[in-house]
C-alpha cells in the first residue's frame, strides 16, 4: 500500500528495493500520484536514507531508462558535474580544454531552476547554438570534434527529470541520499569510466556546510564502487559568486575571456584549472603538476579556445552574435574599505529579479540581463567605487540589493 511506504519512512525505517520500485515505477506509470511523492520524499528529506536505500534507489533510476555505451570512443572516457551555484560556468571552460587535449568530452548538462543557473541556458544565449541534438549526432560530434555539450537526452534516467522537477516545488531539493541518487543515476547512465563531481557548499549551493558535502561526496563514492565506476570529487566554496558575471550571455563572455588567457586569477579561473587538470589526470594517468602545465598550455596557445570555437560552430551557434542588454544600472560602494563578502545567493536573487533565470519550469528568460562584479573580496574601495554593473531589460530596484557588498 503506498500509505503504508510512506508512513514507514515517516517513522525512519529503512524501505526495502521492492517498496521502493513499486512506489517510484508507481509514480512514473501514474498510479502513485504527485501528493504521495511529495510526502515521501519529505519524509526522505527529514529521516535520510540508509546506504542499501541508497543503492536500490540509484538502480531504479538508472533503469529507468538507457545506457549509453561509450565504448566505441578510444581511452578512458571522464565526465563532470556540479551540485550547482551562481555563476557555475566551468562545463564551458573545461570541457573545450580538455578536449583540446584529445580526451573527448561528451557533456549533458541541464537547465536552470531557481538561482542556480544552467549551462544549457547559458549556451542557448549564443544565437543558433542547438542544445537538443539527437544520440546520432551526440556520437557524431563526439568522434569528430572530440566535445559536445547538449541537454540530457529524455531516454537517461527520466525518473530523474520527473522526481527533480517535484523536488524543486516541494522544498525537497537539499537531500543528501536523494541528491547522490539523481547525480550518480544519470552519470552511470551517461557511459564515462571515471567521473568528477563538483560538490559545492556555502550560502549559494543547495548544501550549506562543508560537513554536508563531506558526506555526499563519501556517498557518492560509495555508488561509483557499486558501478566500478572512479568518482573523484573536489569540494568547493560557493558563499561568493563564481567568476565576475551572472547570467546567461554574460557568462558565456566571461568563458570567452578565460579561454583566451584574459582571466589568470580569480575563483572561477583557479577552479576551472583545478577541475581540467583533475580530469586530465583521471583519463592519462602522471601528476597532477604536469597536468596542470597541460592544462596552462591549453589555454596559453589558444588551443583550447579555437576548440570552444569548434564546439559552437558544430551546434549551430553564431559567437558573434553574442549580446548584452544596452541598458544598465551601477552598483557603487557607500563607503571606504575592503571588500569582506560578496554574497552569492543575493546575486542569484539579482539575476532572477532581472530575469536571468525561471522560477517554476516554464518561464521564459532574458539571454541579455545579469550582474557583472568589478570587485573581488579582499579589494580595497573608495566611497563612489563601481562595485557592480547591472544588465536588465526593466529596470531594477538596486536599492533592494545594497547587501549584496559588505564593505568593512
Ligand atoms: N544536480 C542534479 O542533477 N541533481 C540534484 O539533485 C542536485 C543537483
Amino acid at each position: 500500500m503506498i500509505t503504508d511506504i510512506i508512513n514507514k519512512k515517516r517513522l525512519g525505517k529503512e524501505l526495502t528495493f521492492h517498496e521502493l520500485d513499486m512506489f517510484f515505477n508507481g509514480y512514473l506509470n501514474g498510479e502513485v500520484k504527485d501528493y504521495q511523492m511529495s510526502s515521501l520524499l519529505m519524509a526522505i528529506c527529514i529521516n535520510g536514507m540508509s546506504d542499501e536505500e541508497v543503492f536500490s534507489l540509484t538502480k531504479i533510476f538508472i533503469d529507468s531508462g538507457d545506457t549509453l555505451d561509450l565504448s566505441f570512443l578510444p581511452g578512458i572516457v571522464v565526465d563532470k558535474h556540479s551540485t550547482g551555484g551562481i555563476g557555475d560556468k566551468t562545463t564551458m571552460v573545461i570541457a573545450p580544454i580538455v578536449a583540446s587535449l584529445g580526451i573527448p568530452m561528451l557533456k549533458m548538462s541541464g537547465r536552470g531552476l531557481g538561482y542556480t543557473g544552467g549551462t544549457i541556458d547559458k549556451l542557448e544565449s549564443i544565437p543558433g547554438y542547438r542544445v537538443n541534438l539527437s544520440d546520432e549526432e551526440i556520437i557524431h560530434q563526439v568522434k569528430n570534434i572530440d566535445v559536445v555539450i547538449t541537454g540530457q537526452t529524455a531516454s537517461l534516467a527520466p525518473m530523474d527529470k520527473e522526481i527533480y522537477a517535484l523536488r524543486d516545488v516541494t522544498g525537497t531539493v537539499s537531500s543528501i541520499p536523494l541528491i547522490a541518487v539523481s547525480i550518480m543515476s544519470k552519470k552511470i547512465a551517461g557511459g564515462a569510466d571515471k567521473i568528477l563531481i563538483d560538490i559545492k557548499y556555502g550560502n549559494g549551493a543547495l548544501l550549506t556546510t562543508k560537513k554536508d558535502a563531506e558526506e555526499l561526496a563519501s556517498l557518492m563514492k560509495k555508488i561509483g564502487k557499486i558501478y566500478q565506476k572512479d568518482v573523484h570529487t573536489i569540494i568547493s566554496d560557493m558563499n561568493t559568486p563564481l567568476g565576475f558575471c551572472v547570467g546567461n550571455s554574460l557568462e558565456v563572455l566571461e568563458v570567452i575571456d578565460i579561454l583566451k588567457g584574459k582571466e589568470t586569477n580569480n575563483n572561477l579561473t583557479k577552479l576551472c584549472i583545478t577541475l581540467a587538470s583533475e580530469l586530465v589526470r583521471m583519463a592519462k594517468g602522471g601528476l597532477i603538476e604536469d597536468c596542470q602545465d597541460m592544462v596552462m598550455d591549453a589555454i596559453k596557445s589558444g588551443r583550447a579556445y579555437n576548440k570552444f570555437l569548434e564546439l559552437v560552430k558544430a551546434q549551430g551557434g553564431d559567437i558573434s552574435a553574442l549580446s548584452v542588454s544596452k541598458k544598465y544600472k551601477y552598483i557603487k560602494a557607500e563607503k571606504r574599505g575592503v571588500v569582506d563578502k560578496i554574497s552569492a545567493i543575493r546575486v542569484g536573487e539579482l539575476s532572477m529579479m532581472l530575469g536571468a533565470g525561471r522560477k517554476t519550469k516554464e518561464d521564459s528568460i532574458y539571454y541579455d540581463v545579469g550582474v557583472k562584479l568589478y570587485v573581488q573580496v579582499g579589494d580595497k574601495v573608495k566611497k563612489g567605487d563601481i562595485l557592480a554593473k547591472v544588465y536588465y531589460k526593466h529596470a531594477p530596484h538596486l536599492q533592494d540589493f545594497k547587501d549584496i557588498f559588505v564593505i568593512k
